[in-house]
C-alpha cells in the first residue's frame, strides 16, 4: 500500500513540475518569451496626428508611425498589434511587460527616458511650437505673461515645459491633459492662451483649423529625435527594429511614407 502511495505522489509531483515549467514560458506580453511567432504589442497614444491618431469615431489607429512600424514588422517577419493608452503609461507598459514596443513620436533625448527604456535609431526630428488663437497678438513663447494659462499633453516634453513654466511663475497655470484633442479644445474655448505642441503635429492641426488658430513665434526648447523603444535589455528586438528601419530607408519606403503623411 505504502509503495503505491509513493509512486502516486511521485507521478503527481512530476506532472506539477512540468505544468509549472510550461506556464513560465508564456510570460511577458507575448514578446520574445512567447517564442518567435508571438504577437508583439506596439503601445502608443493615438491623438497625435499625423503620427498616430483615430478618426470619425473609429478605434482604428492610423498615421505615419503606424505605416512605418507595420512596414518594419513585415520586413522583419514580426507579428504586431497596436494598443492605445495614455502617453505617460507607455514606458511603464514596457517595464511591466504590458507592451513590447513604444512607437509614439517619443523624443528619445528627453529626461530620464533612456534610463528606463532602450531607444532605437531616430526616425523623425521635430521641435516645439506655441499654438495660439488666430486672433491672438501673442508673439511667441517668450512673450507669455504670468496671468496666462498654457496647455499640453501630460508626460510629454510640452507637458513638462508648461508645468515648469507655472512652477517658475512665468505663467499662472500649466494645464496637462491626456489627449491632444482636449488641449486643442481648451484653446478653442479660450480656457488657455496657448498649447505647446510638436511642430509637425501643430501643422497637421492648422491644416484643418487655420481659421481659429496659428503658430506664435518660432520653434523653442530642445530639438527632438523621435524613436521607437523596447524594454531595457531587449537588444534582439531593438536590432530587428533598427534593421527594418534601415531597410525601409534603403528601399525608398520611408520617403514614400513621409510624402504620404507630411507633403
Ligand atoms: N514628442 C513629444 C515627447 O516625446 C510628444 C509625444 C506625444 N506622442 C503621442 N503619441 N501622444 O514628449
Amino acid at each position: 500500500m505504502k509503495k503505491k502511495t509513493l509512486v502516486l505522489l511521485l507521478a503527481m509531483s512530476m506532472i506539477f513540475t512540468f505544468a509549472l515549467g510550461a506556464c513560465s514560458k508564456s510570460g511577458g506580453s507575448g514578446g520574445d518569451e512567447g517564442g518567435d511567432d508571438a504577437t508583439l504589442k506596439v503601445v502608443t497614444e493615438a491623438t497625435f496626428a499625423p503620427f498616430e491618431f483615430t478618426e470619425d469615431g473609429s478605434e482604428e489607429i492610423v498615421g505615419f508611425d503606424v505605416d512605418m512600424m507595420n512596414a518594419i514588422a513585415e520586413d522583419q517577419g514580426l507579428k504586431i498589434e497596436w494598443v492605445n493608452m495614455e502617453f505617460d503609461s507607455l514606458i511603464p507598459a514596457l517595464e511591466s511587460d504590458q507592451g513590447d514596443i513604444i512607437c509614439a513620436g517619443m523624443n528619445k533625448l528627453a529626461g530620464d527616458r533612456a534610463e528606463k527604456a532602450d531607444f532605437g535609431e531616430t526616425y523623425f526630428e521635430s521641435d516645439l511650437m506655441l499654438l495660439v488663437a488666430a486672433d491672438s497678438d501673442l508673439s511667441g513663447i517668450d512673450a507669455v505673461t504670468s496671468d496666462m494659462k498654457l496647455a499640453s499633453q501630460i508626460g510629454t516634453t510640452g507637458g513638462d515645459m508648461v508645468q515648469e513654466m507655472a512652477k517658475e511663475g512665468k505663467i499662472a497655470e500649466g494645464i496637462v491633459l491626456n489627449q491632444w484633442t482636449d488641449c486643442y479644445m481648451q484653446l478653442q474655448n479660450g480656457d488657455v492662451q496657448g498649447v505647446i505642441v510638436d511642430k509637425p503635429v501643430g501643422e497637421a492641426y492648422l491644416k484643418a483649423h487655420s481659421d481659429i488658430a496659428k503658430f506664435a513665434g518660432d520653434k523653442f526648447g530642445d530639438h527632438e529625435e523621435f524613436a521607437f523603444a523596447v524594454k531595457k535589455g531587449n537588444t534582439e528586438l531593438l536590432d530587428k527594429l533598427n534593421t527594418g528601419l534601415a531597410n525601409l530607408k534603403e528601399s525608398g519606403k520611408y520617403d514614400e511614407l513621409v510624402d504620404k503623411w507630411f507633403s
